[in-house]
Order: C-alpha cells, then sequence, then structure tokens
C-alpha cells in the first residue's frame, strides 16, 4: 500500500494530484521551486475544498484532514520518504531528467518515480535514473481531481511489479486507468492534437472568430467546451509545447503541425485562465469575448 507521496510542481497538475491523494488518505509531500507556486496551490485548496464543504460534498472535517494530509515543501530532499514520487513539472525532457535524476540520489531504490508527462518518452525520462525500472508514466487529466481517467504509461524499461502497484494505487484513488503504450501523446493527447489544431487552423484561414469555433463545437458538435475555451483552460504554454513535442516525436507528421497562432500567444504570455488572458479575457473567473 502507497501511503507517502511525493509531488514535484505545484503548478495546474501538481496541485490537483496532490490534492487527489490526499483524499486518498495519503501524506503528501508537494515540493516547487517557486514558492509562490506553493502559496497559491495552499490558497487555492483552501478555496475549493470550502465550496465542496458549501455543497454538502465533503464536510469540514473531511475538509481539515485533506488539508493536513499535504506538507508544501521547499527542497527536493524532504521527499525522501516517499514510496511514489509524481513529477508534474515543465514540459521539458532535460529539465525532467535532471530532476529525476538528483531525486534518485534521496529517495529509497523501492520507490515508485513516475512522470505527468503528457507527450515525451518516459523511456527516455527513465534512462536518467540508476534503476530505470522504477520508472513509470501516470498522466492525470485537467482538472485531476474531477476527470475520472488516468493513463499509465510503462517504458520499456518499467518492471511488471512497478506496473501493477501503480495500477493499483491509481485505482484505490477512485480512478479509471488505461494502459498505454510509450508513444507520443499517449491516447488522449493524441487523439485530441486535431482537436486544438484544426481549430487554429480554421482561425487562422478567417473561416470564424474563436467564440463562433467554440460555440459551433458546443452546439453542434455537443463538447462540453470549446477547442479555444479548453487550451485556455489547459494553458497555451502547455498545450503548445506538447503539441510541439507530438510534431517532432512523431518526424513532422504534417498532422501535428504546430500553430504560430498559438506559440505567439504562448510567447506573448497570453496563457489562458492562468493568466487572466487567452482567447478569451478572464473577469472574476467569467470568459469575456474579445473577438
Ligand atoms: P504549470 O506551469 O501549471 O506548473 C508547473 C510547475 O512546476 C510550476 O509551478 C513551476 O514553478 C514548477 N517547476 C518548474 N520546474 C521545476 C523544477 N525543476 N522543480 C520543481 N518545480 C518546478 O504546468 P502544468 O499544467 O501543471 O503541467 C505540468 C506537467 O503536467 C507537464 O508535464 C504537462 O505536460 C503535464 N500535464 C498538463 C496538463 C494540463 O492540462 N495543464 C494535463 C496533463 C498533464
Amino acid at each position: 500500500m502507497i501511503k507517502r507521496v511525493g509531488v514535484i510542481g505545484a503548478g495546474t497538475m501538481g496541485s490537483g494530484i496532490a490534492q487527489v491523494a490526499s483524499t486518498a488518505s495519503c501524506i503528501v509531500k508537494i515540493f516547487d521551486l517557486n514558492q509562490g507556486a506553493l502559496d497559491k496551490a495552499k490558497t487555492s485548496l483552501e478555496k475549493i475544498l470550502t465550496r465542496l464543504v458549501e455543497k454538502g460534498k465533503i464536510d469540514s472535517i473531511e475538509k481539515s484532514s485533506i488539508q493536513n494530509n499535504i506538507r508544501y515543501v521547499n527542497s527536493l530532499k524532504e521527499l525522501s520518504d516517499s514510496q511514489l514520487v509524481i513529477e508534474a513539472i515543465v514540459e521539458n525532457l532535460e529539465v525532467k531528467k535532471k530532476v529525476f535524476k538528483e531525486l534518485e540520489g534521496y529517495v529509497s531504490s523501492e520507490c515508485i518515480l513516475a512522470t505527468n508527462t503528457s507527450s515525451l518518452s518516459v523511456a527516455s525520462i527513465a534512462s536518467s535514473l540508476e534503476y530505470s525500472e522504477r520508472c513509470v508514466g501516470i498522466h492525470f487529466f485537467n482538472p485531476a481531481p474531477l476527470m475520472k481517467l488516468v493513463e499509465v504509461i510503462p517504458a520499456i524499461q518499467t518492471s511488471n511489479e512497478v506496473l501493477k502497484t501503480t495500477s493499483e494505487t491509481i485505482k484505490s484513488w477512485r480512478k479509471t486507468v488505461a494502459i498505454a503504450k510509450d508513444t507520443p501523446g499517449f491516447i488522449v493527447n493524441r487523439v485530441a492534437r486535431p482537436f486544438y489544431g484544426e481549430a487554429l487552423r480554421i482561425y487562422e484561414e478567417g473561416i470564424a472568430s474563436f467564440s463562433e469555433i467554440d460555440s459551433a463545437m458546443k452546439e453542434v458538435g455537443g463538447f462540453r467546451m470549446g477547442p479555444f475555451e479548453l487550451m485556455d483552460f489547459i494553458g497555451n504554454d502547455v498545450n503548445y509545447t506538447v503539441t510541439e513535442s507530438v510534431f517532432t516525436a512523431f518526424y513532422y507528421d504534417p498532422r501535428y503541425k504546430p500553430s504560430f497562432t498559438q506559440k505567439r500567444y504562448a510567447e506573448a504570455g497570453w496563457l489562458g485562465r492562468k493568466s487572466g488572458k487567452g482567447y478569451y479575457e478572464y473577469k472574476d473567473g467569467k470568459a469575456v469575448i474579445l473577438n
């Protein structure tokens, strides 16, 4: 039984994953290089849990125990007693490899080291480790506490035992597991690439505005969110990087070609909900149409 979980990165995904694990009664230590991200994660968890109490989904005792189960830490070393560490930092192979290599120096040889990468090779991340058979992909979806599905991705180095323990742990966290091979974008992010890519192309060809495309996809297509709302929700920086990485990994297959529109939005810091502006502007959590 996994009881002590480490999370690296307290951004959108790391903070959600910490909430999932602590709700499942694990003791969670979450580390981020940026103290501001840790503070934000703590404040946002307080807001989320208060809303759940108001809605009657949890009581105040459960709220306190979820909060008390999470420790916000300033050094990677503090994750040393973890049985499972889930990394959710920037989608950059070299940065992830460096963090895994350092982490391996602190944790026991039995500790499972998992990455929440959306698109990078788990085999390549695992190659940074001395015991690469302990590395596995655990890909949560955003928002992690609400989304049922989790993709579990064994690298070619991953041992059967690590795969089994990982899958059982994630199921015990009341998630549905889909095991996917270690290929760019795994299942969901690969299927979703054309949803974003074609929407961006439709906009770039002047066929329709962001809000018109979103509205058509919701009203006619029956999607819960349009592609631009979803990209703003995920973060244009993260979504662009994933597209670029899938495109490169598939030997520049034009089906996955990234968009300059999205690249410029990411470069401008128009990241979406998290920065207050993306394809829409966000005021008090509500999207305002700009075009
Ligand atoms: P984010 O930008 O919201 O958060 C990343 C956090 O990692 C930041 O707080 C940053 O300070 C921290 N960080 C960066 N380098 C670090 C380091 N070396 N050590 C410790 N902390 C470090 O990113 P987000 O959206 O949470 O994504 C994280 C990972 O999860 C990426 O690999 C992404 O592809 C993946 N992912 C993202 C999803 C999304 O919808 N945003 C969905 C599923 C996976």
